[in-house]
């Protein structure tokens, strides 16, 4: 993985093509994605990256439907793929395909060109991100849709994304540092999202919340606020994305963005608003140092359930549900969709955690759900991680269910399945 530096020695300096292409790029054979043919040439591409890719082209026809225009900006298009697919898929009126590196021109506009022979729809531009988009900005060429599909921990675009997107337009974000997300790093993750992040059992969770907290930190210094229509962690880089809806107005910064602390005593997590920053501790009577503390971070609904609901019904209309391929999509959504639920709190909590703490077996997934929900919690899956919960119940109460659990006997447990 590569990384452009976080504060370039000369801001908008052309960086040659030596510096921006990465190492490990697939070489040129013709592909298709969901029906869509493209070559991706010399440049970077990554098939692991099509749910991504098939999520924002999601996003983008919904836009379009609800706003009856849709001009997209892809800022870092590598072979064009998505703005390919904007085009082609998502409806869009307009693209601007843009990627620093002019190397990749040539492979670009052959693949928009399968989408618009008369290049009427698109341009292709081989700028510095920040400079595109603040020229967008100062010719106030607003774009409906941002796509900033960057490396590492590079989060300098995010305000002069913010700055040229349209008011309620998407703007979608990524962050490739599981490195810094995992806590291993609280400089870089302060200087580049404004959170010193430690590190905590659902660090994957952290990394999606640091990125928003970041994006709403910018917008608010504009006078803006941002809105998580989903936010999408894989494990694949691992890369974190968040699609966010640029709104007016600062955000009310005491609600949602605040301090997440996992007592490693007992297993407790919780938020502290900025009120309380004085006052941390768990109420275990947590013996000095095991409350860790992270933040400030995004500590609201990880996705709209409405908007997922909106891209479901949508995948369903593409027959991108039936196939396969597509049963990854569906699954994906549905999990998000109940992630979603407003009274599941931050975090998710690992199956093998609690078993451990219980000094038992692991439960299975499907059983550990079960029982919660008869105990009257709300459990969901983790779309983060597999053998993971995301629950209301604190986790002293999951250690003493899956105790309970464990002393059952295989009748018990059949049945109890059954009920619930
Ligand atoms: C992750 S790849 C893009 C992959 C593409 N979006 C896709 O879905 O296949 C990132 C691309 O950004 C380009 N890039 C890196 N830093 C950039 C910058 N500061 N401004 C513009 N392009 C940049 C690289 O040349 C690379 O092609
Ligand atoms: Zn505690």
């Amino acid at each position: 993985m590569f990384y452009l530096p976080l504060k370039p020695t000369t801001p908008f300096t052309f960086l040659n093509s030596k510096t921006l292409t990465p190492p490990n790029c697939c070489k040129s054979q013709p592909q298709t994605e969901r029906g869509v043919s493209f070559d991706a040439g010399d440049t970077f591409f990554r098939h692991e990256s099509s749910t991504a890719r098939d999520l924002a082209v999601l996003s983008a026809a919904i836009y379009k439907k609800s706003h009856n225009e849709l001009r997209v900006l892809d800022a870092m298009c590598g072979c064009g793929i998505r703005s390919l697919r904007y085009l082609a898929e998502s409806g869009a009126d307009f693209v601007l395909a843009n990627d620093a590196n002019p190397d990749c021109g040539g492979v670009i506009a052959g693949n928009l060109e399968r989408a618009d022979a008369e290049k009427k729809r698109w341009v292709v531009k081989h700028l510095e991100a920040n400079r595109l988009l603040t020229e967008c900005y100062l010719e106030r060429d607003f774009f409906d849709f941002i796509d900033v599909d960057s490396f590492g921990s590079e989060s300098s675009y995010l305000r002069a994304a913010m700055s040229a997107v349209k008011l309620d337009g998407l703007l979608y974000v990524t962050s490739t540092d599981g490195y810094s997300s995992g806590g291993h790093r609280p400089q870089q993750t302060l200087a580049a999202y404004g959170a010193y992040v430690k590190h905590m059992p659902y660090s994957n969770e952290l990394g999606l919340r640091m990125l928003i907290g970041g994006a709403l930190r910018e917008a608010s210094v504009l006078g803006y606020h941002v809105v998580p229509l989903f936010s999408y962690y894989s494990y694949h880089g691992p890369v974190f994305r968040a699609m966010l809806q640029v709104r007016r107005g600062k955000f009310p910064i005491k609600r949602d963005y605040s301090f997440i602390s996992y007592c490693i005593q007992c297993g407790n997590s919780r938020g502290f608003s900025w009120d309380e920053l004085g006052q941390m501790r768990c109420s275990c009577n947590d013996i000095p140092g095991s409350l860790v503390v992270s933040g400030p971070l995004w500590t609201g609904p990880l996705h709209k359930a409405s908007f997922l609901t909106e891209m479901l019904e949508l995948a369903g209309k593409w027959g991108w549900t039936d196939d396969r391929t597509g049963k990854h999509i569906e699954t994906l959504l549905k999990v998000m969709i109940d992630e979603s639920d407003p009274v599941l709190p931050f975090g998710y909590i690992r199956v093998d955690e609690i078993a451990s703490r219980a000094k038992v077996n692991s439960p299975p997934l499907i059983s550990l759900l079960a029982t919660l929900h008869k105990e009257g919690y709300a459990a969901t899956r983790s779309h983060i991680a597999l053998n993971a919960i995301k629950t209301n119940c604190p986790m002293v109460e999951c250690v003493r269910l899956v105790k309970e659990f464990h002393s059952m006997s295989a009748d018990e447990k059949s049945h109890g399945l059954i009920e619930a």
